[in-house]
């Protein structure tokens, strides 16, 4: 069964740096894993070391611009065939993993159809997968539009601060409107310093939040972005990659 694991927060929080060390860690487990950049503002390609261009968004634009032609120029064409191929095109390759970025939201007009066809592909390609990481923002946009069907594991990233515990509490709130099926809702703190841990422990049970990890600040992580390395790439002393270690186990890997 493939586990699908979305990671959301706010802007800034860690959410596409704890994603990619999440898909390091399973990737040298062995694990069969699909990466999806889930974030209008994409990143998560460069962030693995990805020079990713292609998006379903523009798969998306293509088939909704032939389909709305007031006469397409092959009116026979299998829509879900085109939209397929398209889609399996955009996944990239890469040693450890596979990647599929969502790229742009939707352009106005009614994107239903194509949305719809999207769906039953996204459920035939998961299944290949023994797990897929999402890196999504914190709308839930892909979520709310059911192109992602369900969730086993959510995990809410934060900063280790009263507000950012705060709003994985109202994140909470808005993975109870959404009519996917989440299994587990789990919270990392990070960017913790050592003098914040009780704190962050006693918050999150006040908040009833099930706090599954606390991602040191970690030093190595920043050195790497200003160098512009790929965290995908970063070394097994990191202490941030250690963390990360430990929360893939609690996962049940
Ligand atoms: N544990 C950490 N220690 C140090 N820097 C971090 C850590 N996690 C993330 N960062 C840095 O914080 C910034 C925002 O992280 P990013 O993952 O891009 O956030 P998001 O995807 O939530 O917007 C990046 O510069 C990243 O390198
Ligand atoms: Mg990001």
């Amino acid at each position: 069964m493939t586990k699908v694991i979305a990671i959301t927060g706010k802007g800034g929080t860690g959410k596409t740096a704890v994603s990619a060390l999440l898909i390091r860690s399973l990737s040298r487990k062995g694990q069969f894993i699909l990466a999806v950049d889930a974030d209008a503002d994409t990143n998560l390609p460069e962030t693995l070391g990805c020079e990713s261009v292609k998006t379903i968004g523009e798969a998306k634009e293509f088939l909704q611009a032939e389909i709305t032609k007031p006469r397409p120029d092959n009116p026979d064409m299998n829509k879900e065939s085109v939209l397929k191929s398209k889609v399996y095109e955009i996944i990239e390759e890469m040693p450890g993993y596979d990647l599929l970025v969502m790229g742009r939201p939707e352009g106005s007009g009614c994107y239903c159809y194509v949305n719809n066809l999207l769906r039953g592909i996204m459920d035939k390609l998961i299944v290949n997968y023994d797990v897929v990481i999402i890196d999504a923002e914190a709308g839930l946009e892909h979520f709310s539009r059911k192109i992602i069907r369900d969730i086993d594991d959510l995990i809410v990233v934060t900063d280790a601060s009263r507000r950012g515990f705060r709003t994985a509490e109202r994140i909470h709130e808005l993975v109870n409107e959404l009519d996917s099926k989440v299994g587990k809702i789990h919270v990392i703190a990070n960017k913790v310093t050592d003098t914040n841990h009780e704190k962050l422990v006693k918050l999150a049970d006040d908040l009833k939040l099930n706090l599954i990890g606390m991602v040191p600040l970690d030093p190595k992580i920043e050195e790497m972005d200003i160098k512009g390395i790929p965290l995908f790439e970063i070394t097994d002393d990191s202490v941030a990659a250690i963390e990360v270690e430990k929360i893939v186990q609690k996962l049940g890997f």
